[in-house]
């Protein structure tokens, strides 16, 4: 038999990607609802003049007041109960007394833990006025959720999420960020399988009933690259400083269509027939 690594990689990632029961995707869509409503308690904060410090704060009362625990505090060292990442700020900034300003774009993700499940759940904030490309740029990516969870069914590619997102996002001329990916979640925080956001068609583990993973695309302006602050050992920044946004959910795999744990709204909810 010829060597094919894309064969070995598939059954190698597979193996490893856990199934979750009724009452762990119960648990995690608890834990999930909790992390979307602490996104819909801080929102009403988040403008001209707030420092992320503050957001951080409102962010781990209302955790706690649910019962929840932040995943990320203490995480591999992370320091802080939120990730506020700012204009040209990729991922995994550090709130702190940076006070908010007219036109910024800001992301704010929440990780709880609840009774031992977790929910991960990021999305943009704009701060005042926006200027259009930025508002644009935070458009697009949140569609580039959109079309990944459109994607997300029985028996298609994990990576045929990412090809179409990536080939959405650069139809604008944006790029797609490929050192950060979305991640098996649930039991842990991050679980296999890998969710790449730029990816080729029709390869990667098969979907299946139970899985559970986020999307999480961050689609940057200008150059894909990103460099990490070398002092904090975190904020991820882009290495031209154009802005980047986010968006983030908790998605469940179903023999229908995909269960989107942390959308309260349901806003990224896709009608049943296309299924
Ligand atoms: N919530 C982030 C994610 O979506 C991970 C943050 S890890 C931290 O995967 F350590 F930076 F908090
Ligand atoms: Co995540
Ligand atoms: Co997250």
């Amino acid at each position: 038999m010829p060597f094919n690594p894309k064969q070995l990689a598939f059954r190698d990632t597979k193996s490893k990607i856990i199934i979750k029961t009724p009452e762990q995707i119960e648990g995690i869509r608890a834990s999930s609802i909790i992390a979307a409503n602490t996104l819909k308690a801080v929102e009403p904060f988040v403008k001209p003049g707030t420092s992320t410090e503050f957001l951080n704060k409102v962010c781990a009362e209302f955790m706690l007041d649910h019962g929840a625990v932040a995943a990320t505090l203490g995480y591999h060292g992370y320091p802080k109960e939120s990730c506020i990442s700012v204009n040209e700020v990729i991922c995994h900034g550090i709130p702190g007394p940076y006070e908010l300003r007219d036109g910024d774009i800001v992301n704010v993700d929440i990780t709880t833990i609840y009774k031992k499940f977790y929910g991960d759940t990021s999305k943009m904030f704009l701060v005042g006025e926006v200027a259009d490309h930025a508002k644009k740029l935070v458009e697009v990516t949140k569609e580039c959720l959109a079309i990944g969870i459109r994607q997300c069914y029985t028996g298609n590619y994990l990576n045929n999420i990412g090809y179409e997102i990536n080939k959405y996002a650069t139809s604008f001329g944006y790029s797609t960020v490929y050192e950060f990916c979305g991640h098996g979640v649930g039991i842990k925080f991050h679980e296999e399988p890998e969710v790449c956001h730029i990816a080729d068609k029709n390869t990667g583990p098969i979907l299946a009933p139970g899985m559970i993973f986020t999307i999480e695309p961050m689609i940057n302006a200008g150059k894909a690259r990103c460099k990490v602050d070398r002092k904090d050992g975190w904020t991820a920044r882009t290495i031209d400083g154009r802005p980047s946004a986010q968006f983030e959910h908790t998605i469940c795999i179903t023999k229908g269509k995909p269960f989107v744990l942390t959308d309260v709204d349901s806003e990224f909810e896709i009608p049943a027939e296309i299924f």
